[in-house]
């Protein structure tokens, strides 16, 4: 499909067709890639993140299927939450907050930490049209591809790109969500990651420091004063590190970690 531009039903339709000699090129030099380990989705370019076609590129992490769990789980604090509405800062007239009442996400400002190829913040821009998105990463060429993947969805009015070190400049109480699948593999568990994992896709992008916590320890008392009052945090775990982020949580409330399809502990969420 990739070396000839088409879907699988053409390839079932024409099982007659032969390659060209060019394509047969591409075809072998494609083959040569994914044999010496490269992932198949930085041959091909691209990766489906929550039904939306994203362009990826060896600066940003394989946005992944449990990835999804994260956007499930802003969705539905998000919708349990709008019914009560926050005060708001500023007066608001009354034609501003009957629009809102129609769009429960009208005035919410979500940050996404660690952006990479944008998956997350994409598909927060694509599921709550009213709210405002950041997305922030600490690689410029990651924030690259985000813009890129924003632009391809025509997203990019909606989403703000920030270069930032996790939350600098964050730190003014005003965010309903922070959001985030950071880095959280420890250099100490290396051999047990995937040889495709370690040797292609971007060491910041993976492992944080000796345990995998050194990032989440950070990312935690910097969402605290980001967030307003009652806001959320929902990050992306592993199971490996899963008490050890409950013991970071510990002064937040509604702390709760959901499980992926395997099972594995795998979405924290807690409220400040
Ligand atoms: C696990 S990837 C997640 C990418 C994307 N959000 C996803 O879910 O597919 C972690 C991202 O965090 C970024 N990152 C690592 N350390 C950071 C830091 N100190 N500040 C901001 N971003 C950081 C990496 O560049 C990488 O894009």
């Amino acid at each position: 499909m990739f070396t000839l531009n088409c879907d699988r039903a053409y390839l079932y339709a024409h099982p007659e067709r032969e390659l060209t000699e060019d394509e047969q090129s591409r075809y072998d030099a494609a083959l040569a890639e994914r044999s010496r380990g490269v992932p198949a989705q930085y041959i091909t370019g691209h990766q489906e993140f929550w039904r939306m076609d994203l362009i990826v590129t060896p600066a940003v992490l394989i946005p992944r299927p449990e990835t999804e769990h994260v956007i499930e789980t802003v969705l539905e604090l998000q919708a349990s939450a709008s019914g009560v509405r926050r005060p708001a800062s500023a007066p608001r007239t009354a034609a501003l907050r009957a629009s809102e009442d129609r769009k429960p996400d009208a005035g919410w400002r979500i940050l996404d930490v660690g952006t990479g190829s944008g998956a997350i913040a994409l598909a927060l821009a694509k599921e709550l049209p009213q709210a405002e998105i950041i997305a922030a990463d600490i690689s410029p060429a990651a924030l690259e591809i985000a813009r890129a993947n924003a632009a391809r969805h025509q997203l990019e009015s909606r989403i703000q790109f920030r270069e930032a070190d996790l939350l600098a400049g964050f730190d003014d109480n005003s965010l309903d969500f922070v959001v985030s699948n950071p880095p959280y593999v420890g250099e100490s568990e290396e051999d047990q990651v995937q040889l495709e994992v370690r040797k292609f896709e971007p060491r910041t992008a993976v492992f944080a420091g000796s345990t995998g916590v050194e990032v989440i320890a950070r990312l935690i008392p910097q969402t605290h004063a980001a967030l307003r009052p009652g806001g959320w945090l929902v990050m992306e775990i592993s199971g490996a590190i899963a008490e050890e982020v409950r013991k970071l949580l510990r002064d937040w409330k509604e702390v709760e970690i959901r499980p992926d399809l395997q099972s594995i502990p795998r979405v924290v969420h807690a409220r400040t």
